[in-house]
């Protein structure tokens, strides 16, 4: 792993939170050169990158990014690039939102926002990084999905699409861009305690942590994985997910989760 990340100049978009976070720390105890953690939550933003920066002198830099608008997003990745002497090693477009609410009660609006912050953050990140990485012949791109790519959720309509939308993205590009040795890879971490559960009262019990997460990810991406799937469920998931002989059971058990989450339970499924 430590191979993998020395010296190297990375991007973490969703960067003073959670998952994030963790990403970032992560990095820099594995030897990278420069980590810029990118986040809309300016105020969180300030006060990790202090404590970043205090622990790894000279190697942090902090930019308020809103992923949703493309300006924000190219303006991170010049910024980073100057950062970096050039370089962005390693993008890891992280930011997302959990975006739960009966189908009854989106709106349009709600789905662009969804489609913006969830799938167009990401692929301004990409458009953005590209000519950097082609100019220095090559780099690494890790979309973070959901374990929701294989299981599309009830009340979950708008965060089942945008994730599966940015899993095929991801996916294809990876083909499209090999041969020019800039790697993708879709991450699906696993059910990881973090605020993106406060909407639902909590992680649920079996919740991994962010570290253990981010970890589990930096291995994938070293490992130049393809998914890098982390946690048992996701990985059944993705065996059974789609398969006809597991219609059946997939049925039961989904109209199950959308009876217990119509009821009100969004935690023990
Ligand atoms: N935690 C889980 O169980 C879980 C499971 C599957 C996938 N994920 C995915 O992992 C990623 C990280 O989530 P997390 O659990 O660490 O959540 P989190 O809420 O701890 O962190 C998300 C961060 O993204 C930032 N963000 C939100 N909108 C933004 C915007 N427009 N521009 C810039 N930053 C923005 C937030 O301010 C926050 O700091 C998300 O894409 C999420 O969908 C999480």
């Amino acid at each position: 792993m430590k191979a993998y990340f020395e010296n190297k100049v990375a991007v973490v978009t969703g960067g003073a939170s959670g998952i994030g976070l963790a990403l970032c720390e992560e990095l820099l105890a594995l030897g990278a050169k420069a980590v810029v953690p990118a986040d809309l939550n300016e105020e969180k933003l300030k006060k990790e990158c202090a404590r970043l920066e205090a622990a790894y002198p000279g190697k942090v830099l902090g930019v308020h990014t809103d992923i949703t608008r493309r300006e924000s997003v190219f303006s991170l990745i010049g910024k980073a690039a100057e950062f970096g002497s050039g370089r962005v090693d390693l993008l890891f477009n992280n930011a997302g939102l959990g975006l739960g609410k009966s189908f009854d009660d989106t709106t349009e609006e709600d789905w662009k926002f969804a489609f913006d912050v969830n799938f167009y953050g990401a692929l301004h990140g990409i458009r953005a990084v590209l000519p950097i990485m082609r100019a220095q012949g090559g780099g690494h791109i890790a979309n973070t999905a959901s374990g929701i790519v294989f299981s599309p959720m009830p009340y979950q309509t708008m965060y089942s699409a945008t994730k599966s939308a940015l899993l095929a993205l991801t996916s294809a590009l990876r083909s499209e861009l090999w041969d020019e040795n800039i790697r993708f890879s879709t991450i699906v971490p696993g059910t990881v305690a973090t605020p993106i559960w406060d909407q639902a009262g909590g992680a649920p019990a079996s919740a991994i942590t962010p570290k253990e997460s981010a970890l589990g990810i930096l291995k994938g991406v070293a490992d130049n994985e393809r998914i890098i799937i982390l946690t048992e469920d996701d990985l059944s998931g993705a065996k059974y997910g789609f398969l006809p002989e597991h219609s059946e059971s997939r049925d039961v058990y989904f109209v199950n989760v959308a009876r217990q989450r119509r009821s009100g339970n969004f935690k023990s499924i």
